[in-house]
């Protein structure tokens, strides 16, 4: 298969995470008989610096046309001072509304070499961590009306969150249409005890639910979400939920399973053309010095070959490989623990592109 990848390559880290991913997805395209090609789409704070917006129309025109796009990380102190119309991550929530990417699947999984690095006490790890955020990405709160005006002689800042019922009925579909895949249990979040718009939200799973009679549904409140995460993580399969919260707990999600360096995210919309990348942000303290641990990368790129390309054997081959590396020893240093052999980024990504097969 010939398939066209926009690559962002971004901010901080960015590029040589980005670097590795490429590498590993080449050895694939050899291993497997495909022809990748990559387009460069500047977004962020390097097209900030070059074009002076963070998403120039060209890098929009490029991600559109492409079969899927793999994004490294944007962002960093040096676009502080940015109006907010015109920061780094407004690149990022632009491309996700141009290319209609409402669903983000963030996998919360702790592979078994590194329950080690589990901050959750060894009782709680050993129970396993493997459960699925399904995140809303194009509504509510992020893409509200936000507004700041004087009033009464100070300062007031409102951001407005709001649902339709369309809106939440089509996540809700990808919700328990991949715990069917899975274990058939999906946990609804919301603040149905306070907020309108997760009353909606409620209700709208449930009347998508019923098209779902064998996958158990149940509803949570987030505050006693974000505490069942670190209490029993083991409860969950798919969890579901708005745009915020699910930006809140897919972090916190993340960092139980040992380090959120290793968590990769799939954005989908109706077509299949998706963006893929790591959860973490660009890391601008470690950037350039071959610290970074590119797997969250690499896993996201198997996420690209998966859920764009249809290539599960491919797919199942980068998963497998970072299990042999991590099996082997080797770790980057956010994942390092005594007796484990140290590497940087270069070297992760060469051993991954070996254990391809
Ligand atoms: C994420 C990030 C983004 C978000 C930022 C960079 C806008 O935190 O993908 O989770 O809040 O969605
Ligand atoms: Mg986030």
């Amino acid at each position: 298969m010939n398939r066209n990848i926009a690559v962002i390559r971004g901010d901080g880290i960015g590029p040589e995470i980005i670097a590795e991913a490429i590498g590993v997805l080449d050895a694939v395209a050899k291993r497997y008989g495909h022809t990748f090609s990559y387009s460069e789409a500047p977004m962020g704070g390097s097209a900030i610096d070059a074009f002076g917006v963070p998403l120039p129309d060209s890098s929009r025109k490029t991600c559109l046309a492409s079969d899927g796009v793999l994004l490294g990380a944007v962002g960093g102190p040096k676009w502080d001072s940015q109006p907010p119309e015109n920061r780094p991550e407004r690149g990022l929530l632009k491309l996700r509304g141009a290319m209609g990417l409402y669903a983000n699947l963030r996998p919360a999984r702790m592979f078994a070499e590194l329950s080690s690095t589990c901050p959750l006490r060894a009782d709680i790890a050993a129970k396993g961590i493997d459960f699925l955020v399904v995140r809303e990405l194009i509504g509510g709160v992020y893409f509200g009306t936000h507004r700041t005006e004087m009033v009464d002689g100070e300062q007031r800042a409102t951001d407005i969150m709001s649902y339709s019922e369309h809106e939440i009925c089509r996540i809700a579909h990808v919700a328990f249409q991949t715990a069917r895949q899975r274990r058939r249990r999906v946990t609804s979040v919301d603040k149905a005890n306070v907020l309108d718009s997760s009353r909606l939200w409620r209700k709208t799973v449930c009347a998508v639910a019923e098209e779902y009679p064998d996958v158990e549904l149940l509803h949570m409140y987030v505050d006693n979400a974000a505490m069942q995460i670190v209490r029993d993580p083991s409860q969950f399969d798919v969890i579901l939920t708005e745009n915020l919260f699910g930006d809140i707990l897919s972090d916190e999600a993340s960092q139980i399973t040992g380090s959120i360096g290793m968590i990769p995210s799939a954005s989908l919309g109706e077509g299949t053309c998706g963006l893929y990348e790591p959860i973490h942000g660009s890391a601008p303290d470690i950037a350039g010095q071959d610290k970074a641990n590119p797997i969250g990368t690499v896993l996201a790129a198997a996420m690209l070959l998966r859920h764009s390309f249809g290539m599960e054997r491919e797919a199942a081959a980068v998963e497998a490989a970072v299990k042999s590396v991590l099996r082997g020893g080797y770790r980057c240093r956010d994942i390092c623990q005594p007796g484990c052999t140290p590497v940087g980024c270069r070297e992760m990504g060469l051993l991954l592109r070996e254990a391809i097969c």
